[in-house]
């Protein structure tokens, strides 16, 4: 994965001043809160690269993009075994042979292929050698493709599945990016990694490990607990205060304790069906949303740098707990959100960096009308005092919720959002992004089936029919019951 970082010293600078500024809550300016992590900017790029190599393979032969004086522009992709020891350095040696100069090179754990790295490179070499070129690292690798190959993409099929959609997004992590509040600090970067290797040990059906958290991590805990907590109750939508009451009194809230994922997990699981997988960090758009298919949330376990207890540039337990958890204890949120995630399944890069921006606008900063007021609902609000205020302010413009705009609006990572949308009601949210989904275009549609937790894919009549069938059944009881009660 790229692991890119577009942090400046002035930026930096800034982001210092921000988080003292952060303390003092004053919601007449606008204050600069430091990079924010998202799935959008993720989704983007798969797009732009996916878009850059069709538009190659549809230009000359399938991978040369761009000729210029006899040189060729070639986007490749190839999976490479790691038990194959040598490889990648006889892969590396077929680019010096051709004197390919190579201008971007990226690699990530193959998504099929257990203990493979699927590589990107986007390289110059002459247009004569392109054809053998390609027939070497055939020999070195496989699954030498470009994009065009890739009809739609692949997605899980049943739960236990998203053990493959693990994909980090690491453009922000404490041990590469100097300008992460504990990139100097050795004993969090450990920290951070222990609590990280959870994640990447666990496997689907597993108890999530319980981590006993230090009095310095409880102590960040305690401050962004007590300041947003008094906030609640006049900012926060009834459904989230109904939730946060419900988890105070069963899951360990409050100002001196960490909830474990463990419980809370179990908690969800009885109120929604929702339950709770621990992660280590960003993941790709396409996998965190797959998730949402399968009412599992990919959620954090490590908690951010005690030097910025108000601020975290990427999800830690804090967003997570105090953020997502309380909203995903309500059954229309959560229909609403496996709803998005059912919509990602073999989506278009397109259609996955919109439902990304939707997501965005909606779960993370997503704002409600309730009783004549206006209320907030998204995660990205209720874990950040600064913010949650700032959108309940006057500052903001504020715009009835509609898919087709919320996807398209363009967000702001580095502040404030300078435009909110305000939803109806869950019910009104939901039906609206139903119509929204059912534009998208897909060559299936897919069913979640909860007796087996997995996903019909519905391309046949036969498979439909048998949809209907159960959904007969269903609405025998209903009928049944209503004339019960008559
Ligand atoms: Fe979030």
């Amino acid at each position: 994965m790229p692991l890119s970082s577009s942090s400046t010293s002035s930026t930096k600078s800034i982001r210092r001043a921000a988080s003292e500024l952060e303390r003092s809550d004053s919601v007449t300016s606008q204050r600069f809160l430091g990079r924010r992590q998202s799935l959008i900017e993720d989704a983007r790029k798969e797009r732009e690269a996916a878009a850059a190599a069709a538009e190659a393979a549809e230009a000359s032969e399938q991978i040369v993009f761009e000729e210029d004086d006899g040189k060729a522009l070639l986007n490749i992709f190839f999976c490479l075994r790691s038990s194959k020891t040598q490889a990648l350095s006889r892969t590396l040696k077929v680019f010096e042979t051709f004197e390919a100069k190579i201008h971007h090179l990226e690699t990530r754990p193959h998504r099929k292929l257990k203990d493979s790295l699927e590589y990107f490179v986007r390289c110059e070499v002459h247009l004569s050698d392109v054809s053998t070129l390609i027939s070497s690292i055939k020999k070195n690798a496989e699954d030498v493709k470009t994009t065009k190959e890739v009809k739609f993409h692949w997605f899980p099929k049943k739960i236990a599945d998203l053990d493959k959609c693990h994909h980090l997004v690491t453009k922000f992590d404490p041990d590469l990016d100097q300008d992460h509040p504990g990139y100097t600090d050795p004993v969090y970067r450990q920290r951070r990694k222990m609590i990280g290797d959870i994640a990447f040990r666990y496997r689907h059906g597993e108890s999530i490990p319980r981590v006993e958290y230090t009095e310095e991590e409880i102590g960040t805990w305690r401050e962004v607990y007590s300041t947003l907590r008094d906030l609640y109750t006049t900012h926060a939508c009834s459904e989230y205060l109904d939730a946060f009451r419900l988890l105070e009194r069963h899951c360990g809230y409050s100002p001196d304790n960490i909830p474990q994922l463990e419980d809370v997990s179990n908690f969800l699981k009885e109120r929604t069906g929702f339950i709770l997988r621990p992660v280590a960090g960003l993941l790709s758009a396409r996998d965190f949303l797959a998730s949402l298919a399968f009412r599992v949330f990919q959620c954090t376990q490590y908690i951010r740098h005690a030097s910025s207890p108000m601020h975290s540039p990427e999800p830690d337990c804090v967003h997570e707990l105090l953020g997502h958890v309380p909203m995903l204890a309500d059954r229309t949120f959560a229909q609403f959100s496996q709803n998005l995630g059912l919509a990602s399944l073999g989506a278009s890069d397109e259609d996955i960096e919109k439902l990304s921006t939707l997501y965005w606008f909606t779960v993370e900063y997503g704002l409600c009308k309730q009783n004549g007021e206006v209320r907030a609902y998204g995660a990205g609000l209720l874990s950040s005092y600064g913010e949650l205020v700032h959108s309940l302010s006057d500052e903001p413009e504020t715009r009835e919720f509609h898919p087709e705009s919320a996807a398209l609006q363009p967000y702001q990572d580095q502040n404030y959002q300078p435009v909110y949308f305000v939803s109806e009601s869950f019910s009104d949210a939901k039906e609206k992004f139903r119509a929204y989904v059912a534009g998208i275009k897909r060559p299936f549609s897919v069913r979640y089936d909860p007796f087996t937790s997995s996903i019909e894919v519905l391309d046949n009549p036969l498979k439909i029919q048998g949809c209907l069938e159960g959904l007969k059944d269903e609405l025998k009881v209903l009928t049944d019951a209503l004339s019960v009660l008559s």
